[in-house]
């Protein structure tokens, strides 16, 4: 059996499945990735000055002309084949690290942002004044309407805690998965790598499909292209897995 069947096979008998993803789902829809050599974003930029609240205090300005030139991009984004696939098998539950709304565009329901979204504001007090903006025409900086303190992407940086619900929630659905499928991550950035190893922990199977080796451990590792490989793992699934898309009961014994 090649990999790429143990992997089908595997999420297709899974009762449970929950993703966990990162950039790399999102690179052949055209979004760079954080850590490519070349064309990843902490290649080009220093996540310190982009992406932290000192960095943020030091040149607001600078830090939402570099999110908003993100949201354009995004904007003219599609999902790719990958997102959709994922979507199609409506009882997955996505927790992705991607603050991009590809999967949601998709027509995924269930996506769990663990560092924020980029489409939304909020107000950088916290004082509890949020915004949706359009990614397409994204507003400038300016103040609070609240409470006068600058409004910042809805985006968690370096040095701050995630969202206790958001992380609540999704170390549930790891807890409660029998398979965990990560796809387009270099599993480096914690807490949320540490999923990967929770879902080792709570005894589910982990599949990993990702464009070159990362160190966490797998059952089955597809290196490659999210985009090739991810409707594969799911074509079992789509069409008659357990909990796949209506319909696909149809002939299984329960
Ligand atoms: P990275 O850029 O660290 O890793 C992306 C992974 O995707 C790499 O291992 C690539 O090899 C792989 N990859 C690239 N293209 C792919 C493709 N077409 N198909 C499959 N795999 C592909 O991005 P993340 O792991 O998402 O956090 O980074 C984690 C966090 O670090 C981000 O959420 C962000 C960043 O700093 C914050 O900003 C807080």
């Amino acid at each position: 059996m090649s990999s790429l069947e143990h992997a089908r096979a595997l999420v297709a008998e899974a009762g449970r499945v929950a993703t966990f993803t990162g950039a790399g789902l999102s690179a052949e829809s055209g979004i760079a990735t954080f850590r490519d050599p070349t064309t990843g974003y902490w290649a080009r930029y220093d996540p310190a000055e982009l992406a932290s609240p000192v960095g943020f205090a030091a040149d607001p300005e600078l830090v939402i002309d570099w999110y908003n030139h993100r949201r354009r991009t995004l904007a003219a984004a599609e999902p790719n084949a990958a997102h959709r696939s994922l979507a199609e098998c409506a009882d997955l539950i996505h927790v992705t690290q991607n603050v991009d709304d590809l999967l949601e565009r998709a027509g995924a329901r269930r996506v769990l942002h663990l560092h924020g979204s980029i489409g939304l504001d909020r107000c950088d007090r916290a004082c509890g004044y949020e915004e949706r903006i359009d990614l397409a025409a994204p507003p400038g900086l300016r103040p609070c309407p609240f409470c006068g303190a600058p409004i910042r992407p809805a985006v968690v940086w370096f040095g701050e805690t995630l969202q206790e619900a958001v992380w609540n929630a999704s170390v549930e659905a790891i807890s409660r998965a029998d398979l965990l499928l990560v796809i387009g991550t270099s599993g480096v950035v914690y807490p949320a790598a540490g999923l990967i190893d929770h879902a080792r922990s709570t005894g589910a199977a982990v599949v990993v499909v990702n464009a070159e080796p990362i160190r966490s451990p797998a059952d089955v590792v597809l290196i490659g292209s999210a985009v090739e490989f991810v409707p594969e793992i799911l074509a079992g699934r789509r069409t008659g897995g357990p909990g796949g898309s209506p319909g696909s009961d149809v002939g299984r014994l329960d």
